[in-house]
């Protein structure tokens, strides 16, 4: 019986000799298979749209400071930082798998899952905000259910950045309730 056929059964022996060997390929083991690229690529669409959430966060707060709302300015400048730190988890799980992160802003909105849309009112902001952040939600389930059991460190980073998107979706509902849309 092949290792192929019982990937589950290969004995340390061969998977240490196997990660020596291939100690120059950084995290990516042979088992990988042939699905890393469009891993890779599918991951660099998640970090266009995080880079996206930064820049859009970052002109709400700055716009909502001017608002005087200061508890939604506080929010979208603790998401912004949340987002950024998405950015950054996503860089590197592309550079560990071999591929580069996509930090081009040519064709960023169009590589982004969610639109920047600047939202002049904090009731547009906070819509706006709230599109997207369940755009963000929806495609990392589809990501998240794509991947299943073929990278599971991947998959756990998406879930992580799963949760804080719920939560994000979370505070902007509650900000919304209640105020005149
Ligand atoms: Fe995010
Ligand atoms: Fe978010």
């Amino acid at each position: 019986m092949t290792t192929q056929e019982k990937p589950f059964l290969t004995d340390v022996k061969t998977l240490r000799e196997r990660a020596r060997k291939q100690i120059t390929k950084g995290a990516v083991t042979q088992s990988y298979g042939a699905e890393k690229d469009v891993i890779v690529d599918l991951l660099n669409n998640s970090l266009a749209t995080e880079i996206v959430c930064v820049l859009r966060y970052k002109r709400h707060y700055f716009m909502a400071s001017g608002l005087k709302a200061k508890a939604a300015a506080d929010e979208f400048d603790e998401h912004a930082s949340e987002e950024q730190l998405h950015v950054d988890m996503l860089a590197e799980r592309i550079t560990q798998l071999g591929g580069e992160p996509d930090f081009s802003p040519g064709g960023l909105n169009t590589r982004s899952h969610s639109e920047y849309v600047k939202g002049e009112t904090l009731a547009e902001m906070l819509t706006e905000d709230l599109v997207a952040e369940r755009i963000a939600i929806e495609s990392y389930g589809e990501l998240i259910r794509y991947i299943g059991d073929k990278d599971p460190t991947t998959r756990r980073i998406l879930e992580e950045i799963l949760a804080t998107e719920e939560e994000h979706a979370d505070d902007l509902s509650g900000l919304l309730d209640g105020m005149e849309l």
